[in-house]
């Protein structure tokens, strides 16, 4: 059987002031009241196997709370600072067995059809079992620096998926715009599908440091009911990196299967705008938002009326104590303008 793992201890800042530090963005409620992270649990549900969440300390009865609330079973990981996912899935591996199937997966993904993924995910088996990781690739539709692009290399065995001939984690946009003229490049969309003790052996081979800091946190760690707390101190050393960086760019054993349905990885307001049907102006409402005479304008206001009139290409985000008005083309700079003012708490 496969085991699901999520990856929730990300801090989202594109979606400020609706993510902060005390609610990152998989936590908040966005997509018809429901959490990306109930969401993604529902999704995995479908796997029928107890779930392993991997989170910060500090989130850990919110994410008790949504597993319960989304009928599913499991423990959570909690890391007492936060060091990235490669930390993260080494940690969860290591408490794994060695010849469990493991699915990463990003907590804060809108993958409306579950069963098209449930089968997306069986079709990577055969090429985990033989040794390789497996990501899953989408479609690329634009030169975006935020994702990691996956060319494909010849077929595998048993025809589902592809060798992986290459892997450049979030190009620039010069080296972007060359992959996507290029085309055979498919988007990364974050999930993995891995036998424990290949991720072991890849961490081995590329982030020695990295597996060595988990090694002795997971050793150490203390159990409490669901919660399995990781050693502070050898936690604390560990070299923060992400997995595409500190492994997929480097392994030569990597699988991709393609994802046909629609995906999202939901990291900026104009990408939340799009979960919301338009109507005849290309208005997008949620809440207690209204607009009139008004064009493109996305308005986000789950607490009181928010009123857009005459309004034009923008993006409002109402929350108790923050206010973003935004430019529709300006959405990818949000998590710049937040860094430069000093908001992120
Ligand atoms: N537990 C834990 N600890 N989870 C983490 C940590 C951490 O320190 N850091 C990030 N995560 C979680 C996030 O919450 C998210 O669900 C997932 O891991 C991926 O992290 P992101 O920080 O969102 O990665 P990214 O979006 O920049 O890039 C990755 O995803 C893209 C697709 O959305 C890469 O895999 C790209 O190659 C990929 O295209
Ligand atoms: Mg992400």
């Amino acid at each position: 059987s496969i085991h699901p793992v999520v990856l929730c201890g990300g801090s989202g800042t594109r979606l400020w002031p609706l993510s902060r530090k005390a609610l990152p963005k998989q936590f908040a409620p966005l997509v018809g009241g429901k959490s990306l992270l109930q969401l993604t649990l529902e999704r995995l549900a479908l796997l029928n196997a107890d779930i392993t969440c991997v989170t910060s300390e500090d989130h850990r009865f919110l994410v008790k709370e949504t597993v319960e609330n989304a009928g599913v079973t499991g423990r959570q990981i909690l890391e007492p600072v936060a060091r990235n996912t490669a930390a993260a899935m080494a940690s969860a591996a290591l408490m794994a067995e060695p010849d469990d199937l493991l699915l990463f997966a990003p907590s804060d993904h809108h993958i409306p059809d579950a069963a098209l993924f449930a089968r997306t995910v069986h079709a990577g088996v055969d090429a985990a079992l033989a040794g390789r990781i497996v990501t899953f690739g989408v479609v690329p539709s634009f030169p975006s620096t935020a994702y990691g692009y996956i060319e494909a290399g010849e077929a595998l065995a048993g025809g589902h998926s592809q060798a992986v001939a290459r892997f450049v984690e979030k190009p620039t946009a010069a080296v972007a715009e060359m992959l996507i003229l290029n085309g055979g490049y498919s988007w990364n969309a974050g999930i993995f599908l891995v036998q424990a003790r290949t991720l072991i052996a890849a961490l081995r081979e590329h982030a020695g440091d990295i597996l060595q800091a988990c090694e002795s946190a997971a050793a150490n760690a203390t159990r409490d009911g669901s919660f399995v707390r990781l050693d502070r101190a050898a936690f604390e050393q560990c070299r923060a990196d992400s997995i595409d960086y500190a492994v997929l760019e480097k392994h030569r054993q990597i699988a991709v299967v393609k994802f046909e349905g629609l995906w999202s990885d939901v990291g900026s307001w104009n990408a939340v705008a799009s979960l919301h049907p338009a109507d005849d102006a290309g208005n997008r409402l949620s809440g207690k938002a209204s607009a009139l005479n008004s064009r493109n304008t996305f308005v986000h206001a789950p607490h009181r009326p928010v009123v857009a009139l005459g309004t034009q290409d923008l993006i409002i985000v109402d929350t108790p104590d923050a206010v973003l008005v935004a430019g529709a083309g300006c959405a990818e700079q949000v998590a710049e303008v937040v860094r430069k003012l000093s908001l992120e708490g």
